[in-house]
């Protein structure tokens, strides 16, 4: 089990390239099952959850190819599986992804229920209200999903709550259903619209990706496609807070900053300096920074996905910021972790109150998901001393290079086994 040690680093300087978004890549390659000619993707991140998802794809007999520097070719002309293996979908949540495509494409598809996390307990009822909604039947026993459906038919589908895997998987099982099929209160998050724009160029017919009201209409087949993943919004944002933290400058390339206003927004309240250009934005740190509250909120509010990250940076804050998760109902499993670092939080229900202390300092810790992970991190360059995060397998399955990019920016952090 390998750990990741972080020493106390000087000011964060220099440039730093953004990768592919992990949340559009894993969307994207399950929607490769819908094709029948070659796809090929670029720009995807290497990252576990990549690694896992392929693993699946070829599991239900698609051909996948993996090129250097992220390029991944794809042919699902021939599936000859509608399940997928239990071991693959207990270690990734977004292999249900796959359940939209499968259905839609074969009729059938049949996977495990995908298990909680430390976040909460990801329910998948509005997954399974869409494709119920679109005529397929649901059978859930003994651990598994099974969906059939030889022919879906549109509908209307009202998503209780805009979540973004069940808004992926409805309009992956809609592309291909007869007639159309209208998604209100959809997720609006860029990866929906990359998802939508590579489905697109599929052959599908889709309008509205990116507002709350998504319009399919159902095509006969679809073909190939050659697509670009959009760039990780939430990799820059960790990378922009590891500027800020360490009163650093540096410069984030191949960023979408339209994807990142709230992040922008909240960093400049705290006192950074930011500076966008183009496809690259400059983050210059402070010596000390103002406390300021975050609420994370579905797209475009702010990312529930930076909130471990912004507490690192309030720990250490001039005064008291009020941080609320309105977005998963235990996302402060990071909190206890910093605490042991020093840090002042208390947590009341769906809000943590971070009162800012002069420093860390650096201990023993553990990541319980991937932003967790990125936030101790963040936090261990400013610590003092050392400090020593295992379950680092949850930050592979999200950053692409981490450490190797944070030495480039004169990080003091490495790996041991
Ligand atoms: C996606 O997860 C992302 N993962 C998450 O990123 C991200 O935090 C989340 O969206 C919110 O932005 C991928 O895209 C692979 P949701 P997803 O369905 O789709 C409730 C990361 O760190 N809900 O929008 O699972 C759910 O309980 C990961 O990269 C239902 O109630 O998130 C949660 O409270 C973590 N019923 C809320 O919606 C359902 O059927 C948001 O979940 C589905 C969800």
């Amino acid at each position: 089990m390998s750990k990741i040690v972080v020493e106390k680093s000087p000011p964060l300087k220099g440039t730093v390239r953004v990768s592919g978004a992990k949340n559009s890549a894993l969307p994207i390659l399950a929607a490769s099952l819908l094709g029948t000619e070659d796809i090929v993707l670029e720009d995807v991140p290497s990252l576990r959850d990549v690694d896992v998802i392929c693993e699946v794809l070829s599991s239900l007999g698609a051909e996948v190819e993996r090129y250097e520097g992220g390029k991944i070719k794809i042919n699902s002309a021939n599936l000859n599986k509608h399940e997928t293996p239990y071991e693959l979908m207990s270690k990734m949540r977004a292999s249900f992804l796959v359940m939209g495509p499968l259905l839609t494409r074969l009729g059938k598809a049949k996977t495990s229920l995908p298990g909680g996390c430390a976040i909460g307990t990801r329910p998948i009822d509005l997954h399974l209200k869409g494709f119920k909604a679109l005529g397929a039947e649901i059978d859930v026993d003994h651990g598994y999903v099974a969906a059939y459906g030889d022919k879906l038919v549109g509908d209307r589908i009202y998503l209780d709550f805009p979540s973004v895997g069940a808004t992926e998987n409805i309009m992956m099982a809609a592309v291909l259903a007869e007639g159309e099929t209208v998604i209100d209160n959809a997720a609006m998050e860029p990866e929906i619209v990359d998802l939508a724009n590579f489905l697109s160029k599929l052959g599908a017919d889709i309008k509205g990706a990116g507002t709350s009201s998504i319009r399919i209409n159902g095509v006969e087949k679809l073909g190939g496609a050659h697509h670009s993943v959009i760039p990780d919004r939430i990799e820059a944002g960790t990378y922009m807070v590891a500027s800020a933290i360490t009163g650093g400058d540096i410069i984030v390339e191949n960023v979408i900053t339209s994807h990142i206003k709230p992040v922008i927004a909240k960093l400049r309240e705290t006192g950074c300096e930011i500076w966008e250009n183009g496809d690259k934005v400059r983050v210059i740190g402070k010596d000390s920074r103002n406390a300021v509250d975050i609420k994370t909120l579905p797209y475009p509010g702010f990312p529930t996905d930076m909130q471990a990250q912004f507490m690192s940076l309030m720990s250490i804050s001039k005064g008291t910021s009020v941080i609320i998760e309105t977005v998963f109902e235990n996302r402060f499993m990071h909190v206890d972790e910093l605490k042991r670092m020093g840090a002042d939080i208390k947590i009341d229900g769906r809000s943590a109150i971070v009162q800012g202390v002069d420093s860390l300092t650096g201990a023993q810790v553990k990541a319980t998901d991937l932003r967790a992970g990125a936030a101790l991190i963040l936090a261990g360059l400013i610590a003092d001393g050392q400090t020593i995060i295992d379950h680092v397998y949850h930050i592979d399955r999200g950053y692409d290079g981490i450490e190797k990019k944070l030495t480039k920016l004169g990080a003091k952090i490495y790996r041991i086994e």
